[in-house]
C-alpha cells in the first residue's frame, strides 16, 4: 500500500520533536480522521533554519511532515510557501488516494507557521 519512502519516513522520521523558542508554530487537524499536526519553525532572516513537527496521526501524515520538514528547511519563507501537498507526495514516491488528505496537513500546517511568524513580527 505505501511507497518505500512512506516506510522510511514512518519507520525512521525526520525532525520529530519540539522546538522550545520557535519563530512560528502552526497546527492543524483534520476532523474526519482525527489527526493533527503540529509544526515548529526557527526562522532567521525569513529563512527557515529549523523545523520540527509533532504529528499524532497515521503513518501517511508521519511521513508527510517528515518529508515536508526536510523539504522546508534552508529554504525561505516566500519558498516554503509554494510547497504543495503534491510535491509531499511525489517527494515521498506516491501515496494511495485515501491518504491524500494527510498531505494536505503538511502544507497547511507550514502555511500556519509562517503565518504565526509573519503575526509575532508585526507586533
Ligand atoms: Fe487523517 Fe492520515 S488518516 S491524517
Amino acid at each position: 500500500m505505501y511507497s518505500q519512502k512512506v516506510m522510511e519516513n514512518f519507520a525512521n522520521p525526520k525532525n520529530v520533536g519540539v522546538i522550545e523558542d520557535a519563530d512560528g508554530i502552526g497546527t492543524v487537524g483534520n476532523p474526519t480522521c482525527g489527526d493533527i499536526m503540529k509544526m515548529y519553525l526557527k526562522i532567521e532572516n525569513d529563512v527557515i533554519t529549523d523545523a520540527k513537527f509533532q504529528t499524532f496521526g497515521c503513518a501517511a501524515a508521519i511521513a508527510s511532515s517528515s518529508m515536508a520538514t526536510q523539504m522546508i528547511k534552508g529554504k525561505t519563507i516566500d519558498e516554503a510557501l509554494t510547497i504543495t501537498n503534491r510535491q509531499v507526495i511525489e517527494a515521498l514516491e506516491g501515496l494511495p488516494p485515501k491518504k491524500i488528505h494527510c498531505s494536505v496537513l503538511a502544507e497547511e500546517a507550514i502555511k500556519l507557521a509562517i503565518e504565526d511568524y509573519r503575526s509575532k513580527k508585526k507586533t
